[in-house]
Parts: C-alpha cells; sequence; structure tokens
C-alpha cells in the first residue's frame, strides 16, 4: 500500500492573528505538492483567521491541543466541536511540551485521542524518548508504552486513519536531528507495535511522521525512508524553509 506523505508545521506559541495571515499568504505559493497532505496545527486564536486565509488552497488546518470533554465547565479548554466547527481536521495529541510542561499522561491522550476520533478530527499523536531514555537503550520499549496506552479501546478502523509523529525530544528544537536510520529504526518500531495490536493492514495504512529539527537540507533524506510518512516540523514551519520540506 503506498500511502501520501503528510507535512505539517506545528507552529507552537508563535504567530499572533495578524502575522498568522501574513505567514499563510507568503508560503501559500511554497507549499503546493499535490502528493503530500499539508497541514498548518496553529494556536489556537489563530484557527478562524488561518481557516479563512487557507480557503481554497491545498492547505489544511489542525489544532495544537483540545480537551476531552464535550462541553462544561472547564475554563480556559477548547473543545473537539469547536475545532470541528472551525474547520480543523487534524489535531496534535501528546506532544512531548504539553507532556512534559503541563503533565499530560498517556491515559489523558488516550480520553483525547478517542475524543477527536468521535468528531472526526484526525489525531496526530505524539511520542519520543527523551535523551536520557535513549542513551538508557529504552528507545524502543518507552514508545511503545506511549502508543499501547495512546490506542487502548481505538478500533483498528479508526487507528488506520490517524497519525503518529515520532518525536525524539532531544531533536526537538536543538538543529540536532536523528540521522535517517535512527528515525527509521523508531518508525519501524511504531509501525510494528500497531501492527501487533491490530493487524497488518492496520499498520501498512497508518501514517507515521518524524518530527524534530527537519528543515529543507534534510526532509528528502527523512522523508525517503520506508516507514517515515512525512514529518511534524516546528522551527522551520514559520519560515519560507517549509516549502523546500513540503517540496522535499
Ligand atoms: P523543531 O522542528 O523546531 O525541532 O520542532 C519539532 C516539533 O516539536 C514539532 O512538533
Amino acid at each position: 500500500m503506498s500511502r501520501k506523505k503528510i507535512i505539517a508545521g506545528n507552529w507552537k506559541m508563535n504567530k499572533t492573528p495578524s502575522e498568522a495571515v501574513e505567514l499563510v499568504k507568503t508560503l501559500a505559493p511554497l507549499v503546493q505538492n499535490p502528493d503530500v497532505d499539508v497541514v498548518y496545527c496553529v494556536p489556537a486564536i489563530d484557527i478562524c483567521p488561518v481557516a479563512e486565509a487557507i480557503k481554497g488552497s491545498n492547505v489544511k488546518l489542525g489544532a495544537e491541543n483540545m480537551y476531552c470533554e464535550d462541553k462544561g465547565a472547564y475554563t480556559g479548554e477548547i473543545s473537539a466541536a469547536m475545532l470541528k466547527d472551525a474547520g480543523v481536521e487534524y489535531v496534535i495529541l501528546g506532544h512531548s511540551e504539553r507532556r512534559g510542561y503541563f503533565g499530560e499522561t498517556s491515559e489523558d491522550i488516550n480520553k483525547k485521542m478517542k475524543q477527536a476520533i468521535k468528531y472526526g478530527i484526525t489525531p496526530i499523536m505524539c511520542c519520543g524518548e527523551s535523551l536520557e531514555q535513549r542513551e538508557q537503550g529504552i528507545t524502543i520499549d518507552w514508545v511503545r508504552q506511549q502508543i499501547k496506552v495512546g490506542y487502548q479501546g481505538i478500533s483498528a478502523e479508526d487507528a488506520a486513519k490517524t497519525v503518529i509523529a515520532y518525536e525524539p525530544i532531544w531533536a526537538i528544537g536543538t538543529g540536532k536531528t536523528a540521522t535517517s536510520d535512527q528515525a527509521q529504526e523508531v518508525c519501524k518500531a511504531v509501525r510494528d507495535c500497531i501492527a501487533e495490536i491490530y493487524d497488518d493492514a492496520t499498520a501498512a495504512a497508518i501514517r507515521v511522521q518524524y518530527g524534530g529539527s527537519v528543515n529543507g537540507g534534510n526532509a528528502a533524506e527523512l522523508f525517503g525512508m520506508p516507514d517515515i510518512d512525512g514529518g511534524l516540523v516546528g522551527g522551520a514551519s514559520l519560515k519560507e524553509d517549509f516549502g523546500k520540506i513540503v517540496n522535499y
């Protein structure tokens, strides 16, 4: 089965609403590649203006987080229904910054995964090890555990449509990209884990991204690996370099 590549920008906490619209305009002519799903995952306050700005283009809209309940007294949170109504098709869940700074657990992320699926939003579930874990040789065990908990109670049919982003924490924002062999090794382990939980067809369908200091210079090699179906891009998604990544 051939999987369509998916290249998503994670803008993190960058760009005011007016700056966001400017960035969309700047990138518009650079990110046209019919062979790739291009997604901008943007801060909550930028979702509506970016939805407007990408209208009629190939770019799809994503959020960076959401809450697991339908609605109610959860001050400051954003629901799947709100995202859906605003035109969001993808949501990043369990980014290492959310796990690290905001204490999100794999159990929390599992609830959010189910909620996103319930509302027809495609989760991009992040996993990845710290430098210490890599040095201890427990990378694959750790990532497998994150996936097993993250996908608990999710059907094969639903899982097949999700996206997993493997992002080694030591490679995020450091300029220290994983080598293509290191990235491939873990992305393959991710796919094998999905095959174990579900079956080969689900593993063959699910898209696995690599994230961590992806740029216009290293994208082609990374995305050329057999189990890497694109990237989740931080810093470089805010610059014209993102066009090079999309057209790797
Ligand atoms: P950088 O591309 O800035 O390393 O960030 C990666 C990332 O965290 C994307 O989610």
